[in-house]
């Protein structure tokens, strides 16, 4: 019998692989110039990090993670996200010593026991950042801009909901008037919902029946139970946002699933994958790193889901005709094919993408090659353009064609010069 992967755990084919080194090279680009550094975290972290971070009550906590026994008998648990795991790691290096705001991304996967389903996985991959040690609430709307950016650069359609779930001055408040709203509609709503009603109030709003959806549609709002302070933070977070020029629409409904979250939250939406609307999401969790044992610190962030990302990007095939091979070299013919191949090697020194062919076959044949590597230009070379001494050069985008010098010898300084005239 065959043994196949495991139920929502998936391989990633070759074929795919091209999507996402895209959409990781351009996110790792823009988290480079917000000033963000890379962090690598474990994959596995003991459970309790889980428990106290996301919340004992979250569906995530109660009944998606992949937790187990080690060989000690230790709790142990897959990371279901990974802003626990960079906060832990954040507070054992005591990181924020080194730079009074530490801005930090990690790329990986993550596990969570769900049904899956198109864009829900039990193993996915996320983009995860974190801010840390920083509560200004332009700061928000620049983390929005940033998670904003990745999408629109890579020319997704996607829109901005935003929400502020209040502080701890001001949630109690706004839990009363929830409670005192389940306890009229006690006998309609779900088993989960009657449990968390109790212990925390918050979360039947993200309950997932339908029936429970429908009764909290009239709900209180919790942003007319926002003390002055939070208030005034989200009224700064949307004219940031303004200021940006980044379309949003305010969903008093959002309350995430997890715990942790502060003042402003906001999920990145598309209306293209059913169910799964959130390609990202995130918010501020001003509280989580003193939770966690850590100095009393604040915090935001955001998660994008790859797989999600993956799907969107198969749906829109005009994104993935962006070039990515810089120049391929057509060479017809053993002198010609000699001459392609140091050229190759002399542009990949250069830091250029350069492809050649090597089995001899047709200039058509070629250049359907070259086009099926999404290559910018082409550098044609036959047996009367090794006789000139030139070359020719195709525009892939354009289509027009130049000479350009072949160049003889060490072909360095050939390359170089090349390279600079090529506008990639
Ligand atoms: P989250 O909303 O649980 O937030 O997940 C963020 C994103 O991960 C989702 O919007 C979705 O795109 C993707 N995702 C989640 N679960 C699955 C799944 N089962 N299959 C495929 N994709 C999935 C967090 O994880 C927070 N840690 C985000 C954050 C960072 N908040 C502050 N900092």
């Amino acid at each position: 019998m065959k043994v196949k992967a495991l139920k929502g755990f998936k391989d990633i084919l070759p074929d795919e692989v091209g999507s996402w080194q895209f959409i990781e090279a351009t996110a790792r680009d823009i988290f480079q110039r917000f000033g963000f550094s890379e962090i690598k975290v474990p994959i596995l972290e003991k459970t309790s990090l889980f428990a106290r971070s996301i919340g004992e009550t979250t569906d995530i906590v109660e009944k998606e993670m992949y937790t187990f026994e080690d060989r000690n008998g230790a709790l142990i648990t897959m990371r279901p996200e990974g802003t626990a795991s960079v906060l832990r790691a954040f507070i054992e290096h005591s990181l924020h010593t080194k730079k009074p705001v530490q801005k930090l991304f990690t790329i990986g996967p993550m596990f969570r026991h769900e049904r899956p389903q198109m864009g829900r996985l039990r193993q996915f991959h996320q983009m995860s950042v974190e801010v840390l040690g920083a509560d200004q609430p332009l700061l928000d709307a620049e983390v929005m801009a940033m998670a904003w950016s990745v999408l629109d650069t890579i020319g997704l359609p996607i829109s901005l909901e935003i929400n502020s779930l209040g502080c701890a001055a001001c949630r109690p408040d706004f839990n009363n008037a929830l409670v005192d709203f389940l306890e009229e509609r006690k006998g309609g709503i779900c088993e989960d919902c009657e449990r968390r009603r109790h212990k925390n109030p918050l979360r039947v709003l993200d309950c997932k029946s339908e029936n429970c959806q429908k009764l909290y549609k009239d709900s209180p709002s919790i942003l007319d139970h926002l003390c002055q302070g939070c208030d005034d933070h989200f009224k700064v977070v949307e004219q940031g946002l303004t200021m940006l020029n980044i379309p949003y629409k305010v969903n008093s409904f959002m309350v995430r699933g997890l715990d942790y979250y502060t003042r402003t939250t906001f999920e990145l939406i598309t209306d293209a994958l059913g169910a799964q609307s959130a390609v990202g999401a995130g918010g501020r969790y001003d509280g989580l790193v003193k939770q966690l044992g850590g100095p009393n610190l604040p915090g935001i962030g955001f998660a994008i889901g790859m797989e999600r990302l993956v799907l969107l990007l198969q749906q829109h095939a005009e994104i993935q005709k962006k070039p990515k091979n810089d120049i391929f070299i057509a060479a017809l013919g053993p002198a010609a094919q000699e001459k392609a191949f140091v050229i190759t090697n002399a542009l990949r020194k250069r830091g250029l993408t350069a492809a050649m062919d090597y089995a001899d076959r047709s200039l058509k044949a070629q250049m359907k090659q070259a086009d099926k590597l999404f290559s910018k230009y082409t550098l044609i070379i036959g047996d009367d353009e090794l006789e000139r001494g030139e070359g020719t050069l195709r525009n892939m985008v354009t289509k027009e064609q130049v000479g350009v010098p072949l160049g003889r010898g060490n072909m360095d300084l050939w390359s170089q010069e090349l390279a600079e005239k090529l506008e990639i």
